[in-house]
């Protein structure tokens, strides 16, 4: 197990354009992750918590500041090199679980594959492996409108796992699940943890936190500590009530 640090990221700043507002979705975000954590991120709606992920995944752009993963810094990449980052080294998770409907959970899952240079049966039996491992094997001819939402993020999570990425980016992975799903979903990711990848996740249930070995708290686009973060959501319930 390493412990050196897996991601650092440097006065991370992301600004929205809306009209004649900007919207600063992160405000200068410093944060280090070491290799092998599980981290949750926390953080009222709008505070910047998708925005950090979609980041660090690859999947945009910052306005200003560093990303580094692997030593490697996201903003040298050019949009080939960030590709490859993004199918080599990062599995993302989505609360909506974005499959594909038209195909099978087997096709799902041996999708990111197809640019590989792997078979098609090689790939289907790989995925057909990974469904396994997620507790559907007996599913994978079911098209996701066939499938419970659990079942779906099960599918979603397998999906993530093909190119064997060393991050798992999560965003409210949990949102869409009753709370049996869930757990059985954030045991999955304890698991992939345990097997030596880094996890974040995103989530507002307070009952996931438990698989976490780190927190992170957000508001209006910073990180802050616990204690601020306590304070400030204690007082916005005050305000509401
Ligand atoms: N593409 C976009 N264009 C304009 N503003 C955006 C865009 N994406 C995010 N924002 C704004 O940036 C801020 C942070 O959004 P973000 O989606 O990161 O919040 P969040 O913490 O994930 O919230 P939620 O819990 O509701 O998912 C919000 O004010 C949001 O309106
Ligand atoms: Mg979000």
């Amino acid at each position: 197990m390493s412990t050196s640090d897996l991601i650092t990221i440097h006065e991370l700043r992301k600004t929205f354009q809306m009209g004649r507002q900007k919207v600063h979705a992160l405000d200068s975000v410093d944060l280090t992750v070491a290799a092998n954590t599980f981290y949750s991120v926390m953080g009222p709606s709008g505070s910047g918590k998708s925005t950090l992920l979609y980041l660090l995944g690859g999947l945009d752009r910052p306005t200003s500041g560093q990303i580094h993963v692997n030593g490697q810094s996201l903003e040298a990449m050019d949009e080939n090199a960030l590709a490859v980052y993004r199918q080599r080294t990062i599995g993302f998770i989505f609360q909506s679980f974005n499959l594909i409907s038209s195909l099978t959970a087997l096709e799902n899952v041996a999708y990111p594959m197809r640019f590989a240079h792997v078979s098609r049966r090689r790939r289907h039996a790989i995925a057909h492996e990974l469904l396994k491992r997620v507790g559907l094997g007996d599913r994978y001819n079911h098209k996701p409108g066939e499938l419970s939402g659990g079942q779906q993020q099960r599918v979603a999570v397998a999906r993530a796992l093909v190119n064997n990425p060393q991050l798992i980016l999560a965003d409210e992975p949990t949102g869409n699940l009753d709370t049996a799903s869930g757990h059985a979903i954030m045991q999955l990711l304890a698991d992939l943890h345990q097997n030596g990848r880094t996890v974040l996740v995103v989530s507002h249930d307070p009952r996931m936190q438990a698989y976490a070995t780190h927190r992170v708290f957000m508001l209006d686009g910073r990180i802050v500590t616990e204690a601020d973060y306590e304070t400030a959501t204690t007082i916005s319930v005050d305000r509401s009530a």
